[in-house]
């Protein structure tokens, strides 16, 4: 894994939009899987002053979501297909129609799941993939347990990412407890992945995605076993590692 350790939010945003424009100038047809919450907000940012000043086109650009609560339509709002809306597909020449999200309200769970991962597959793969990571060291929604699930799959948020996650809703009971996500599989797959972590609250998980053992306990730790993996961290983020 690289390490690249960043000032700030503000620094970290800029770096990782900067390693994402590369990848969309070396191939302008690249699949990029993208990923919510609030960490890739300043990168999207980023890319959005990047495609308004004209140094980055997205016309020929497909891009794939990790994941998405099951109960949400599109145009709810805290839903992540409203999320990659509002926060970078509706401010860049992008066409929607090459934009993928899981659909939460697919009547059909299973076959949405298998639905998605064809459609990767189809697209080639991802040539990237952006992840955050959560206090309790999942990526996308695979939380830590016993074991873990290849594919896109249909699972239950843990009491700590619904806790996480209810700064975005109006109260902790309007968080959905299920999701549909990505697997590790799926995310391992990809060509690259870059990893994006900022504040005190995520240096624990950080430090043992990158230097603890491998277990399904700490999802991030699988990501040791991929060749081309770059984690971009703020000083807070980074506390926690060994220098
Ligand atoms: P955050 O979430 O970017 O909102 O901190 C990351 C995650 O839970 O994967």
């Amino acid at each position: 894994m690289k390490v690249i350790i960043t000032k700030n939010y503000e620094e970290l945003s800029k770096a990782a939009a900067n390693e994402m424009a590369n990848i969309i100038k070396n191939n302008p047809k690249a699949i990029l899987g993208l990923a919510t919450g609030g960490s890739p907000i300043g990168m999207y940012k980023e890319l959005i002053r990047m495609n308004k000043d004209g140094e980055l086109d997205f016309s020929d650009i497909t891009t794939v979501n990790l994941d998405e609560y099951v109960g949400l339509s599109g145009d709810h709002n805290q839903s992540y297909r409203y999320f990659m809306n509002e926060n970078l597909f509706n401010h860049i020449n992008i066409n929607k129609e090459k934009t993928f999200v899981p659909n939460g309200l697919a009547e059909n769970i299973e076959e949405e799941c298998k639905n998605y991962d064809a459609k990767i597959a189809e697209l080639g793969g991802t040539d990237v993939q952006l992840l955050g990571i959560g206090n309790n060291g999942h990526i996308a929604f695979n939380e830590p347990d016993s074991s873990l699930v290849a594919g896109t799959h249909l699972t239950k948020l843990t009491q700590d990412t619904i806790e996480a996650n209810a700064r975005f809703f109006e109260s902790i009971d309007m968080v959905p407890t299920t999701a549909l996500t990505m697997g590790l599989g799926g995310i391992m797959k990809s060509k690259k992945i870059i990893v994006i972590a900022s504040g005190a609250g995520k240096a624990e998980a950080v430090k043992e995605m990158v230097s603890g053992k491998i277990n399904t306990n700490m999802p991030a730790s699988m990501l040791q076993m991929h060749r081309d993996v770059v984690v971009i961290v703020d000083e807070a983020a980074a506390a926690l590692l060994n220098k």
